[in-house]
């Protein structure tokens, strides 16, 4: 009886430590190795390597992303012309989505990056917009206007009141126009038409606005027998028509931590944007950093830090 007694205590003990002995194996496993494996699993899904379902999302992102324009319709123009304060009614979302599409110009697996630039296209989605529609007229301060203005000197500014009926076409020769949604973001409209009948002045104020606006990325020159013909301005046509620079980013597969990070834009690791005006370099915000918003590192938490390379803003 005794012994059985002591036996099933032995036997209660060695289970009892047989069980802690698994228990605490179970638990190094699932605090560990099993984060461990699935790190070192995510990080082979996740690195930018050609061939894999990574690769082919990078690529051409698999789904719409959202983009929402929320406006300002100006309810009472002419008595801001006579002095009144401007009455604004918000009016949005107009809802459009759009897919990006890069273009891979080459993988360089001497400093593990791709480089590629990006295409995008923006199409309206009439059923998230629900009543608004994309030819909902409303009324904007004329952008094009103003951005000239901004850019003239007073006399080509006195001189250019004088020749607005010639440069711009009647619906938009004023300070606040009023068109469609879809063609003040994306279908744009004619200014400064080629005229035979222009006169001298105005003439020379037109080519002015040409060249002042040659930069400007809203503005598109429109040739015809190999000379500007007319200018064209939208918001967001540029975001269709033309890329946004080349990125050379990270693909992760060194350093997964880096993944899709900026290394270079257009070929530069730095902007010369940042300080211009006060003609110092700064380096800080110069830097090209962040992803291009497409791709991330793994393993982020609440806490991480996410940065993102904008080239609307150059930061
Ligand atoms: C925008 O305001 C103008 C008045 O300036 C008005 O005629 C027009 O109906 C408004 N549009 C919308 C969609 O509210
Ligand atoms: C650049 O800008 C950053 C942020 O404003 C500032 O901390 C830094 O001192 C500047 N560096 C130079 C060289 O001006």
């Amino acid at each position: 009886m005794v012994r059985k007694t002591f036996c099933s205590i032995k036997v209660l003990f060695i289970t009892t430590a047989a069980l802690v002995v698994l228990f605490v194996a179970v638990l190094v496993l699932a605090f560990i190795g099993v984060p461990r494996l699935i790190n070192s699993q995510l990080e082979k899904q996740v690195h930018l390597e050609k061939g894999t379902t990574q690769w082919d999302r990078f690529v051409e992102i698999p789904f719409a992303l959202d983009f929402k324009i929320w406006l300002f319709n100006v309810t009472n123009p002419e008595e801001i012309v006579t002095g009144a304060k401007p009455v604004l009614k918000e009016i949005g979302p107009f809802y459009y989505t759009f897919t990006i599409k890069k273009n891979i110009i080459s993988t360089n697996p001497s400093d593990d990056t791709v480089t590629y630039d990006r295409d995008m296209t923006f199409t309206y989605n009439q059923e998230l917009s629900g009543s608004l529609k994309e030819d909902e007229e409303l009324v904007f301060l004329n952008p094009v206007m103003l951005s000239i203005s901004q850019m003239s000197s007073l006399i080509e500014r006195m001189a250019l009141n004088g020749c607005l009926d010639k440069i711009f076409p009647s619906q938009y020769n004023d300070i606040f126009i009023k068109t469609k949604v879809r063609t003040m973001f994306f279908d744009g409209y004619e200014f400064a038409v080629k005229n035979d009948d222009i006169g001298v002045a105005c003439g020379i104020i037109r080519n002015k606005i040409i060249e002042k606006t040659a930069a400007v990325r809203t503005i598109d020159r429109i040739y015809k027998n190999g000379e500007v013909y007319s200018l064209k301005f939208a918001y967001f046509h540029y975001k269709e028509s033309k890329t946004d620079g080349v990125y050379t980013v990270f693909r992760g597969l060194d350093d997964v931590s880096l993944l899709g990070q900026v290394f270079r834009w257009n070929d530069e690791p730095q902007l010369s944007f940042w300080g211009r005006a006060m003609s110092v370099n700064n380096e800080t915000c110069n830097r090209v950093r962040g992803t291009d918003a497409t791709i991330f590192q793994p393993f982020i938490n609440k806490d991480s830090v996410v940065e993102i390379y904008n080239t609307d803003i150059c930061r």
